[in-house]
C-alpha cells in the first residue's frame, strides 16, 4: 500500500487499577515526563473514577485523556454505566471492544458495533480492539476473526474518522508477559489494513492508525516500533509505571 505519514499513538490503559493516591503520583509523574511530548500522540485511560484527577493533572499538557469503555445509548436507566455524549469535552479517547469486556462480560461484536457508533457520533475518537484467542490462532483462524470482528464492528458506519485508531491485540498475548512476534503482529496489521481497505477504500486503510497491545514494555516495544505498519501501543502492565511507559513513547516516538 502507498506510504503516509501517520501520528503513532501509545494508550496507557490503566485498567482497575491503583488507588486515588497512586493515580495522582502516576499522573503527576507521567505529567513531568511527557508535558511537552508533541512527537506522537499519548493517551492516558484511567479506571473512572480517577477520570477527574487525569483530567485536571494533565490539563494543558499535551497527554491525552481517554475512558476504558462506555455505554452505547445516549442517556438512560443504565445503572452503573456512562456514556459518550457525557463524556464530550472532558475527555477525547474511548476503548472500545477490549477483549476483557468481551471475554468477561459478554460484549458481543454487535454491542461493540453500537458502542462504536455512539463513540464516533459523539465526535470522540475510538480505540477499536480486535484480536483473535489462541485457539482461534492455532486453528488457522485469525483472518477470519479480524473480519468479523471489524466487519460487524463497523455495520452502518458509512465513514472512519480520519486517523481512527485500532488496537491489535491477540488474546493470549495480554497480560501474559508474552507478547506476539514483531513480524506476526506486521503481518496482522497488514491484514487489518486490507480489511479496512476491502470495507471503505485505501486511503482510509492507509490513514487507520493500528497499535499492537499484548505485553508491551520498554524493553520489547522498539521491535514493535520498527514494524511499518504498526503505528503504536496500548499499553496494560507497562502503563502503571512513568519510566516504562514514558520510555516506550520515546521509542514510538523515534523508532521509524
Ligand atoms: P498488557 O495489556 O500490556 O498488560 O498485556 C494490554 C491491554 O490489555 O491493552
Amino acid at each position: 500500500m502507498v506510504n503516509v505519514n501517520r501520528t503513532p499513538i501509545i494508550g496507557g490503559n490503566w485498567k482497575m487499577h491503583h488507588t486515588r493516591a497512586l493515580a495522582r503520583e502516576l499522573l503527576s509523574s507521567l505529567r513531568a515526563a511527557l508535558e511537552e511530548f508533541n512527537q506522537i500522540d499519548v493517551v492516558i485511560c484511567p479506571p473512572a473514577p480517577w477520570l477527574g484527577d487525569a483530567i485536571d493533572t494533565l490539563e494543558s499538557s499535551s497527554i491525552l485523556v481517554g475512558v476504558q469503555n462506555v455505554h452505547s445509548a445516549s442517556e438512560g436507566a443504565f445503572t452503573g454505566e456512562q456514556s459518550a455524549a457525557m463524556l464530550v469535552g472532558s475527555v477525547d479517547y474511548v476503548i472500545v471492544g477490549h477483549s476483557e469486556r468481551r471475554l468477561m462480560f459478554g460484549e458481543t461484536d454487535r454491542q461493540v458495533n453500537e458502542k462504536l457508533r455512539s463513540v464516533i457520533d459523539a465526535g470522540l475518537e475510538p480505540i477499536l480492539a480486535i484480536g483473535e484467542s489462541q485457539d482461534e490462532r492455532e486453528s488457522g483462524e485469525t483472518e477470519n476473526v479480524l473480519r468479523r470482528q471489524l466487519f460487524t464492528g463497523f455495520d452502518s458506519i458509512k465513514m472512519l474518522p480520519t486517523g481512527m485508531v485500532i488496537a491489535y491485540e491477540p488474546v493470549w498475548a495480554i497480560g501474559t508477559g508474552m507478547s506476539a512476534s514483531p513480524e506476526m503482529v506486521q503481518m496482522a496489521a497488514v491484514t487489518v489494513r486490507n480489511l479496512v481497505a476491502e470495507r471503505f477504500d485505501e486511503i482510509t486503510a492507509n490513514s487507520i492508525r493500528i497499535q499492537y497491545g499484548g505485553s508491551v514494555n520498554s524493553t520489547n516495544a522498539s521491535e514493535f516500533a520498527e514494524q511499518p505498519d504498526i503505528d503504536g501501543a496500548l499499553v496494560g502492565g507497562a502503563s502503571l509505571n512513568a519510566d516504562d511507559f514514558s520510555a516506550i513513547c520515546e521509542i514510538f516516538a523515534h523508532g521509524r
